[in-house]
């Protein structure tokens, strides 16, 4: 057993004050910021630059990282960092800045192109250190070694998979998510209940991931709806920031399973977002796997506010695939593969690409066939 996490994780209200001093630790002069027009605009990277001016730190803007990123927007980033030869990286954003970040990171110093390291366990060096700072709660990204691509030409998300895509330091700050429109909190934290619940029945589970995926889905399932509802809830805020680091430790050692695995097609061949995709699938693919695990799917429903003690073992079970379908349809967002103009046409090509996806099929507590994944498609159209 084991528990891989960054080397140093800063967490709470005021976090980011800390960024300054840890720039300095790293012996940074020349930070590159990674990150999107979006984070620009709500004045997060103005308060990041400011922490590094302050202690003397020059910094370099790439703003142009795009949602669900592809890997030309990765090389883009890459030439950057490289022409001006920066000594740290400071991901700024949602799970796209911090994975364009990491993914800069070790380009910068490996050869070849990102092509060559799509996969597990291809990186070679260590890349320049890197701080992660999520805002939004979450994907995980800042705990998690996997960084992902869409390759545009084969319409499939990539994942570069290393123990060197983990950061030096990763930086959780509650009062930089205050700003986070109701669809980005919705979208974001029910990714990260994704990650909790996936990775709590994940055949790669254990004692010590479980720790972390059970208080996460503690924490999410009492703030999520408050914090999409009412965004300057503080509370809610701080629960789902924490909530989503714990998922993301959790994800980052036991690794998700079927869910991501069937959102990936939507994303790549539909552009639909990664959270939106995962929420949509979520209870279906928990109908399903239901079988594979009963006593840890009947304990889902408990640490989501259920009292299911009148159930038997099974009925609590398939309870928390009802319950996540109620906290769905509560986040006012698609609530279906027609509304999001997927056709039933495209279903048996999804199916092929998501069996394939063996990195996380492998991990399911359900052996699924792509019959199975074709009805569980079906169920969500
Ligand atoms: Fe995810």
């Amino acid at each position: 057993m084991s528990l891989r996490s960054p080397h140093l994780i800063l967490a709470g209200f005021g976090a980011l004050d800390r960024l300054g001093q840890e720039a300095m630790n790293i012996g940074a002069r020349k930070a590159l910021i990674v990150t999107d027009k979006g984070v620009i605009n709500s004045g997060i990277e103005k308060k990041v630059k400011d922490h590094l001016d302050k202690n003397g730190v020059s910094v370099g803007i790439f703003d142009d990282v795009m949602s669900d990123p592809d890997i030309a927007n990765a090389e883009a980033c890459i030439e950057v960092g490289k022409k001006d030869r920066y000594d740290l990286i400071i991901g700024v954003g949602g799970g796209s800045s911090m994975d364009i970040a990491s993914i800069a990171s070790v380009m910068m110093t490996n050869a070849g192109t990102v092509h060559d390291y799509f996969g597990i366990n291809l990186v070679k060096n260590p890349g320049i250190p890197t701080i992660l700072i999520p805002t939004t709660a979450g994907t995980g990204a800042e705990v998690t070694p996997n960084a992902i691509l869409t390759d545009t030409k084969e319409k499939l998300k990539k994942a570069v998979v290393s123990p060197h895509i983990l950061p030096r330091v990763a930086i959780i700050d509650p009062l930089l998510h205050l700003s986070m429109p109701p669809s980005v909190t919705s979208s974001s934290g029910i990714d990260a209940l994704t990650h909790a619940i996936e990775s709590y029945t994940s055949n790669n589970a254990t004692i010590l991931t479980d720790l972390f995926a059970k208080e996460s889905m503690i924490l999410i399932g009492r703030s999520l709806r408050t914090a999409v509802v009412n965004g300057n809830d503080m509370e809610a805020r701080y629960n789902m920031a924490i909530g989503s680091l714990y998922s993301g430790i959790s994800l980052a050692n036991a690794g998700v399973t079927a869910v991501h695995a069937l959102a990936y097609p939507l994303g790549g061949q539909f552009n639909i977002a990664h959270g939106i995709a995962n929420g949509l699938l979520l209870p279906y693919v928990m109908e399903f796997n239901v079988l594979g695990n009963i006593p840890k799917f009947a304990q889902v429903a408990q640490f989501l506010g259920e009292k299911v003690e009148h159930l038997s073992l099974l009925d609590q079970a398939y309870q928390a695939a009802k319950t996540v379908k109620a906290i769905y349809r509560d986040l006012k967002i698609p609530q279906s593969l027609t509304e999001l103009k997927v056709p039933k046409e495209a279903i048996p090509v999804m199916a092929k690409a998501a069996v394939n996806v063996t990195r996380l099929m492998g991990n399911n507590p359900r052996t699924m066939t792509v019959q199975d994944v074709e009805r569980i498609y079906e169920k969500a159209l």
